[in-house]
């Protein structure tokens, strides 16, 4: 069976607990929005499409028993319900535009009859719910468009019919409704037999390469092998790299792209060994509200998270830390160019090709 970061069935909400993994898969259920958001926060469930899946889902979920006065009382109940879950991580931005896409979804009902019977408030309350309910089909095949266009723009650009690549954090099932980004983009290239090899970053400090990453690698069969995140200069000195493929949690209107941190390191050795590197992300992740890098807002993390490992201590007690869990790489690196569904664009082009 496909690797699930998130079931919902019969309006009933579980996600697997990223915490424990790879030790133990356990789904834990999500019965509401405040459980939502504290998944979300702790980082039970993480990535960019599946904090916006999982956040929107809860309220589904909650939703589903209660009844409203009118179509305005629940209108104003999921306005403040979206904007804390929102509030839960701030640098991806899928959430805030899932969040901004429902509550306009329902102002359409609202207009003309803020009142509505109780039937009819019942029925928009169900409506919202199935829109809720098509971002999890949408998100897998997105994914897999964004895998297919990326293969393809690869395979073209580099001349090869075997390609290797490198990627950072995870990307895949578990960080999406399934099949993934960037590590879609590797599945399509192994679907299509065109994969030689695989690279993952261990992705210090909460090791979404070394655990989640792996744990699809080895779940799939996929050839891939695990480095740690300073490894990544001397693998692409080696020359076994063909390209560099990342996600994204935002990607700004000039194409400056806010992900995992570590991944700027990875695009100024990209650079430097002129290796075609890319971010693959649906267009759910593009932001073009913002217009460049420096106004993303950086989540900076418990500095626990990497003087401890798994309630082990690693460093001295007093040691001063700094845990910034994103950083920005300006779009001048990123050669290869931006996959999503609709397309591989250059940063350059990006505003333009969405708005068109
Ligand atoms: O802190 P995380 O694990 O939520 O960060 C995840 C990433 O940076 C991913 O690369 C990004 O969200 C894209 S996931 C398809």
């Amino acid at each position: 069976m496909a690797l699930e970061a998130i079931r919902y069935r019969e309006g009933q909400l579980s996600i697997l607990d990223q915490l424990l993994l790879p030790s133990q898969t356990i789904y834990i259920p999500i019965l509401n929005t405040q459980h939502g958001y504290e998944v979300i926060k702790s980082m039970q469930v993480r990535g960019a499409p599946a904090i916006a899946i999982v956040g929107c889902l809860s309220l589904a979920v909650e939703l589903k028993s209660l009844t409203f006065p009118s179509i305005d009382a629940l209108v104003d109940f999921c306005r403040t319900k979206l904007e804390y879950l929102v509030s839960s991580r701030p640098t991806a931005v899928n959430i805030r535009k899932a969040a901004d896409h429902l509550l306009a979804f329902l102002q359409s009902f609202q207009l003309g009859q803020p009142e509505g019977t109780a039937q009819a408030v019942e029925s928009v309350k169900l409506k919202l719910i199935e829109e809720i309910e098509k971002m999890l089909e949408n998100d897998v095949a997105d994914n897999v468009a964004i895998g297919d266009h990326g293969a393809a723009d690869i395979l073209a650009r580099t001349g090869k019919t075997r390609i290797t690549v490198l990627t950072h954090c995870n990307t895949g099932s578990l960080a999406t409704a399934g099949y993934g980004t960037a590590l879609g983009v590797v599945r399509s290239l192994q679907k299509q037999n065109q994969l030689e090899h695989v690279y993952f970053n261990e992705t210090r400090p909460y090791c979404q390469g070394s655990r989640l990453t792996a744990y699809e690698i080895v779940t799939d069969k996929l050839p891939g092998t695990l480095i740690c995140d300073s490894a990544s200069g001397w693998l692409m000195q080696s020359g076994k790299v063909d390209c560099v493929i990342t996600g994204a949690d935002r990607v700004v209107a000039n194409g400056d792209t806010a992900n995992k941190i570590g991944t700027y390191m990875l695009a100024v050795l990209a650079y430097h060994h002129n290796i075609p590197f890319y971010i693959a992300a649906p267009v759910t992740t593009c932001d073009l509200t913002i217009s460049s890098g420096k106004d993303i807002v950086i989540e900076e993390r418990d500095p626990r998270e990497v003087t401890n490992l798994q309630g082990q201590e690693l460093s001295p007690k007093g040691t001063v830390c700094w845990n910034p869990a994103f950083d920005i790489t300006p779009a001048h690196l990123i050669t290869g160019g931006i996959i999503t569904e609709r397309g591989v664009f250059k940063p350059s082009q990006l505003k333009a090709k969405l708005t068109a």
